[in-house]
Parts: C-alpha cells; structure tokens; sequence
C-alpha cells in the first residue's frame, strides 16, 4: 500500500543552482500516480515541477520495486504536486470574525426589485401574466394519480393524449426541452453514419444550451443562412456534407414567431429527406402555429406533425404549464429515447405534476390559440404606426411578435416603472435584445394575460412606452 506519510512529507529546499538549471536539461521523473485499493495508475512526470524533489522518506519509497527515474524506473507515489503547498492550511485560511455579516450573494441577472413592483401588478402585457405558486399548482387537479419513474398516472395519460393529437406512434414526456432536444436527435445520428446537425444560426440548441449537443453528444452544428433571416431551401442548398438530422423550429422565436410557408416547408424536408437526414421539429411552441397553418393552408397539427420524424412540443410556454414537454415520433425511436432520458438523469421518481400541469394546460389554452392570434394581429394593426414603434415580423405568423423600439434602456426602466406604479400594468421585465443604444427590441406572446388588455390600450401603453405624446393612465376594464 502507498505510504502516506511519504506522499505528505514537505518538499526539501532546493539547492540554488538547481533553480537556475534550464527546464530542457532538468531529469524528468515518471511516476505512477496509484490510489490505495485501486488498479489503476495514472503517470505523472514531474521533470516540469523546478521545485520539487522527493522527500528521503518518499525516495526510500521511489527506490522500491516500483520506482524508477527517467530512464527506466517505476515509482508509486501519491500526488505531491506543487498545488498542495497552495492549499489553505487551518492556520492560513481567513478566519471569519464574529461580526461578519454573511451577505446576500448577488441575485444572477436578476433585479429583485423590478420583480416585486412586477408581481405587485394587477395586469400583464405578455403570456398568461406572472402567476404564482399556488396557481400553478391549482392546474394540478385534485385526485391525480402518481406515476412511477415516469411510468402511470398523467404522465402515461398525457403521454397517449400527445401522441394521437401529433399523429404520432408513441410519445415521452421530459423535464425540459433542452434534454429531450439534444436526446432525440442523438439518436438521429447514433442510426447514421454522420454526426452533424443543420439548424437555423439563431435556434435555441445553438444560442441557449451551452453546446449541450456538442459537449454530451459529440454532435456538431452546421448553423444554416443568416441569422435575421428564416431557414430557406436557397440556404438548404448551400450545406455541402452529409447530415444525420435537419432541425427545423416552428415558429422561430428570434425572428418574432416566423412561419414558412407550407411550400417552403414541405420543400425543406422534402431537401432533408434527398439527404438520408431525419427530420425533427422544435415545435416550443408549435401550438402557436396551428391558426396560421390552418388559415393560410388548411393543415391541422397533425398535417404539420406528419412531416417529421420527432417531434418536441413544450407544455409551459405558451400553453402556462409549469414545466415539461414530450417528444413524438414512431415507437422504435421513442423506446430509444427512453434510455438517453435515463442517462441524462431525466426520469424522475415523480413526474407526475409537471404532467398532471401538462395535461391541464394542454386542454384549456390549446383550444385558445385561433382567439391569442386574432388578438395578436389587433394588437398589430394597433400599434404598428405608433411612431417608434417597428413589428417583426410583419404581417405577424403567430401570436407572437417582437417589437423593436426607439428607447434607450434607462428610458425603457423608468417608463415600465411608472406605468407600473399608476396603472398596475407591467409591460416587460427585459429587453429581448438591446441593438443599441436606443434601440431595443421585445418580445410579445399573447396569451390569457394579454387578452385582459384591448389592442387600443396596449397601442397607449406603447406610445407611453416610446415617450410619446399620450399620458391618457391605461383604463380598466
Ligand atoms: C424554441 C425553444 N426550444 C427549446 C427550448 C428549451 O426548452 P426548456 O426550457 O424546456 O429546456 C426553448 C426554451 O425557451 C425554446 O424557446
């Protein structure tokens, strides 16, 4: 067994001119790093370390049957490198006095106190407005069954209810989109012989999960067009190796909820398929998408649905649940998927009241999407000559749309503020993008919280916002 006594003795003082010897003609020692009860040793060569030099007790050591120097010898040893010596001892560390205050560590992008004047609002510009714990968990009705690891109760139910309304063999329901994404489409490539992955430059694989992809997966992005502009078969044909997956977002969110059309569409998978590529929806909000497809096109979400092999949909965004998503696709696929949401530490003991939250906010906001369109192309037409004022995209695809204003962020700050202080209206938390310095660009889904607000007071909310002429405070209804 390693000594320890000798792995911990302190290094001898180094004789002056060995300081000075130059590191190429510096004696390199190879030593085998062996931790005690395993078989395994690690080597380490130690000629880079100008200060160390073994201990008598660890040379003894050295010279055992497991040492040698740089010409031949073994040696067992445990670690004595030199970041030991920088470790704090009990007597090097700082000692906390009585009288030190422990203190708040710094809220991470968060500004507690615009939150608070936010939740102190009685109205809400975007989504289903800012709800608290005890109204989400009131989505979750009473009487729920539990499920195990995943298996049973809402989760099963919502499981089968998303399958049959995708159009889809199977489906599996994740804790976030972000594992059930990076997931599914390693699968994709694990049944390919190629690793890589197109997708739109500014889609929420690329911009927002830390190449999770990449990293966990050993897949490689291929952004395709540019980033302003949606994913185009023009840009499809400019990818010049094989790929195993096209992932395709429906509608994209950085560009405002914009939607190709069905041509354009079919045209893109159709372009995948010639590929021998799988062809997988980021479909967050694909709810969102269905009044355009169905009034524009006729298709229903299963018309859309039926063009890929996997599909991820969202329960939260849109929809209000408080987290979760599923992934549809054909079984074989789904099974596979099961044991990557295993691995990634997805199937929770219990899943069952994102489900159960799922499955509530499924059944009542779905039906909602034609009436959150309708009000978004009002509220479109309200403001879109409100000066300052530009709308992405325009006309809107969804219930969508991302504004950019003529503001500066301080004038953004304390216009939101004061609105909030006299009309209980909060507007937005954040700029989704600052392109300036008074140019700023929003992000305005509507949902239940918008539907409170007409698309005349919203356009006076706006022209306050912009810091124009209208001071009329925003009447209740
Ligand atoms: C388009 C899109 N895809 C995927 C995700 C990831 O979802 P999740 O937050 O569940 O990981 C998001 C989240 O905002 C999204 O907007």
């Amino acid at each position: 067994m390693v000594p320890l006594v000798a792995a911990r003795a302190a290094p001898p003082p180094v004789p002056s001119t060995e300081r000075r010897t130059p590191a190429a003609a510096r004696p390199t020692t190879i030593a085998c790093l062996r931790i005690p009860f395993a078989p395994i040793s690690f080597p380490l060569r130690t000629g880079h370390c100008p200060t160390w030099q073994p201990s008598s007790q660890l040379r003894n050591t050295l010279a055992g049957e497991h040492t040698r120097t740089a010409e031949g010898a073994v040696a067992t040893m445990l670690c004595h490198l030199p970041y030991r010596r920088r470790m704090p001892t009990s007597q090097s560390r700082p000692q906390r006095s009585a009288t030190t205050k422990t203190k708040t560590p710094p809220a991470f992008s968060r500004d507690l106190k615009l939150e608070a004047l936010a939740k102190s609002c009685t109205r809400f510009l975007t989504g289903n407005g800012i709800r608290s714990a005890d109204e989400l968990l009131a989505t979750i009705p009473p009487g729920t069954e539990v499920d195990n690891y995943g298996i049973g109760g809402p989760v099963t139910e919502l499981e089968v209810e998303v399958a049959s309304l995708l159009g889809k063999q199977a489906a599996l329901f994740f804790p976030t989109g972000t594992m059930a994404q990076q997931a599914t489409l390693r699968v994709h490539a694990d049944r390919r012989s190629s690793r890589s992955v197109a997708f739109h430059p500014a889609c929420h694989m690329e911009t927002n999960e830390e190449r999770g992809y990449q990293r966990l997966h050993g897949l490689f992005g291929i952004p395709v067009g540019p980033r302003d502009e949606p994913l185009s078969i023009a840009s499809l044909g400019q990818v010049r190796e094989p790929i195993a997956a096209l992932l395709l977002e429906l509608p994209q969110r950085a560009l405002g909820g914009t939607l190709p059309s069905w041509t354009e569409l079919v045209a893109q998978v159709g372009w995948a398929r010639d590929h021998g590529a799988a062809v997988h929806l980021d479909g967050a909000r694909l709810w969102e998408s269905t009044p355009s497809y169905k009034a524009r096109h006729r298709k229903s979400i299963a018309d859309i649905a039926g063009l890929f092999d996997t599909v991820y949909v969202s329960f939260y965004k849109g929809l209000g649940g408080i987290a979760g998503c599923c992934v549809a696709g054909d079984t074989d696929v789904i099974e596979e998927l099961s044991v990557w949401r295993t691995r990634h530490g997805g199937r929770a003991f219990g899943l069952w009241p994102y489900a159960a939250s799922s499955l509530s906010a499924l059944r009542t906001r779905l039906p909602r999407m034609p009436a959150y369109y309708r009000h978004a192309l009002a509220i479109a037409t309200a403001i879109r000559d409100v000066p300052g004022i530009d709308v992405l995209p325009d006309p809107i695809q969804s219930p969508m749309m991302h504004l950019r204003l003529s503001v500066s962020l301080d004038e953004f700050r304390e216009r939101t503020v004061q609105i909030a202080r006299s009309d209980k209206v909060w507007m937005f938390s954040r700029a989704w993008a600052s392109l300036g310095p008074n140019l700023q660009e929003f992000e305005l889904s509507v949902g239940d919280a918008t539907l409170k607000l007409s698309p005349d007071q919203i356009r006076e909310l706006f022209v306050r916002l912009t810091g124009g002429s209208g001071r009329r405070s925003v009447s209740r209804r």
